[in-house]
Order: structure tokens, then sequence, then C-alpha cells
């Protein structure tokens, strides 16, 4: 796959794309490895074309750091995935980096760019089916960027910060919206709740995928089914803050109804997730 996305303005011939394929890995390797600072994640941002400038940083979580960048005018999000900090047992905290021979330190690069190849091709994928999300705009090496949604560098405000005036007309926005990324792009989000959605434009945005699970006949269908009821459980969670009770489990079976990959229908039958033919 490419480092550069056919959405980044600064597409070039499929040469360049190689070259900068190449250089990008050899030199994202070190950004992935190590803690990111504001100046070398300005510095490779601006280095790949991904951006004109980096303004602040918005968030740091676990996995990776959101900043504000510019495209000329324009504000974008980048999003550049690291090493986790503490919870991955490749991490620099148990001693990783000091032992990293190159054949390592590339497989741990790959293992974060994949979070960034991940988030990239499903954002592209959900945007495609219609979904709300913010649209991806292009990735090199663990580096992403994508629409910013925010007024004037002001970023959108989580769901679990707003007073919604339509609570329920909100709630059928997300499951609609979750349907289609569920039923027709195959995806279960895996953490999905009133962090991971923005509030834009009088509509909720669905934010933060890189842990998705694919749905497809070589999954486990009992994984994904409490992956998909835990995050709607979430969600039925929040609006009961607005006195609307709705039941988490008729909501899985409208999904489970609208999709199950077609070897897999009898998965709950099924011992030891072995798959079952039809
Ligand atoms: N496209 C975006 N537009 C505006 N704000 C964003 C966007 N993407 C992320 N953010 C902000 O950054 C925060 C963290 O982003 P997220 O993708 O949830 O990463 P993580 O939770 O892994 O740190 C979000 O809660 C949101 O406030
Ligand atoms: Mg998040």
């Amino acid at each position: 796959m490419s480092r550069v996305e056919k959405f980044n303005p600064l597409k070039g011939s499929s040469l360049t794309r190689e070259r900068t394929e190449q250089k990008a890995k050899d030199q994202t390797q070190d950004s992935a490895l190590s803690e990111l600072t504001f100046d070398s994640v300005k510095e490779d941002a601006i280095r790949f074309g991904l951006a004109t400038d980096l303004l602040y940083q918005m968030n740091a979580g676990k996995e990776a750091s959101i900043y504000l960048a510019l495209w000329k005018e324009h504000p974008i999000v980048l999003k550049a995935y690291r090493l986790y900090r503490s919870s991955h047992h490749l991490s620099a905290k148990s001693g990783f980096q000091g032992v990293a021979s190159s054949k390592r330190s590339h497989l741990v690069l790959q293992m974060v760019e994949n979070f960034a190849v991940v988030e990239y091709d499903l954002l592209m994928n959900c945007f495609r089916a219609g979904i709300h999300v913010p649209t991806p705009i292009g990735r090199v090496g663990n580096y992403l960027t994508m629409r910013f949604l925010g007024d004037n560098k002001q970023a959108a405000a989580k769901l679990k910060d707003v007073d919604l005036e339509h609570p329920e007309l909100v709630f059928d926005q997300i499951l609609d919206d979750y349907l289609i990324m569920y039923r027709d792009v195959h995806y279960v989000h895996g953490d999905l709740s009133k962090y991971n959605i923005l509030w834009w434009q009088e509509q909720p945005w669905i934010i933060d995928v890189p842990q998705a699970y694919k749905v497809d006949t070589h999954c486990d269908m009992r994984h994904a089914e409490s992956m998909l009821r835990e995050d709607l459980r979430n969600v039925v969670l929040y609006f009961e803050s607005y006195g609307i009770y709705r039941d988490a489990e008729q909501i899985l079976q409208v999904f489970l109804d609208a999709y199950i990959p077609h070897n897999l229908r009898n998965y709950r039958e099924s011992t030891g997730g072995e798959i079952i033919e039809d």
C-alpha cells in the first residue's frame, strides 16, 4: 500500500511515491519508536507533505498524539501513532529500545504503522458509505491526516460535554451511522462511547477507529458480538442521562439480523469458535 494515499494534496507520480515510501519508512522509524516531540512531528509532517504547519497538540492518548495542523490556511488534524507508553511489551519502558535489533525495530514499526493504515482505510470506507466520520486526507508511515471538525481552530466538543436539544434524534443518528458501519462496511468500532463521538454542525461524528474489528468470514463472531454489545451499551448508557431508556440487547439483535457473515450464522451453537458451514 502506498505511503502517500491518493487524497494527499501533494500526490505525486507512482515513481515519486515509491521513493517517498522508502524514505518515509526509514525516517518514520525513529519517530515511531521514540517519544514524539512537537518539533520532530512538525518536521516530519512538513517533510512528508502531510501539512504545511503544526499549530498545537490537542490530545495525547495511549497510542497516538493528536495535533492541529494547517494545510495552507486550512486547519486539519494530524494523528501520530507511536509505541504504547506502558501497556505494550515492546515499549521503551520495558527496555526494548536498548536492545532493538534492526529486524525487531522493523517489526515494531510495522505494528505502529498498522494502526495508521487501519484508521485511514476504515475512515475512507466509512466516508464513502456516507457515515459521519472525519474525511481522511493522507497517510505517511505512522502519521495520518484527516478533516478537522471544529471552528476557528477550536475543536468540536465530545458528546460527553454537550447538552443535546434533541437527544432522541441524535441517538437515532448515531445508531443509523453505526448500523451502516457494521452492516455495509463490516466493522465493529470497538471503542464507541461519548468520548469518541464529536458533536459538530448539529450532527454526531464517529472518530477514533484504529481498534475496529473486521467482521468477515474469518472473524471470531463471538468476539465481534461482544465488542458490538459493549459499544451499544456505552451509547445506551449515555442517553440514559437524558431519561431515554432503550434495550441494548434489542438493538444488538437488529444489528445481527442485518448482517452476519454467511458461514458464521450458527456461531452461537458452535463450540470453541470453530466455523460451521451453512
Ligand atoms: N478530526 C477531528 N476533529 C476535531 N477533533 C478531533 C478530531 N480527531 C480527534 N479529535 C480530538 O482529539 C481527541 C482524541 O482523538 P482520538 O482519535 O479519540 O484519539 P485517542 O482517544 O486515541 O487519543 C478527541 O477526543 C477529540 O477531542
Ligand atoms: Mg478517543
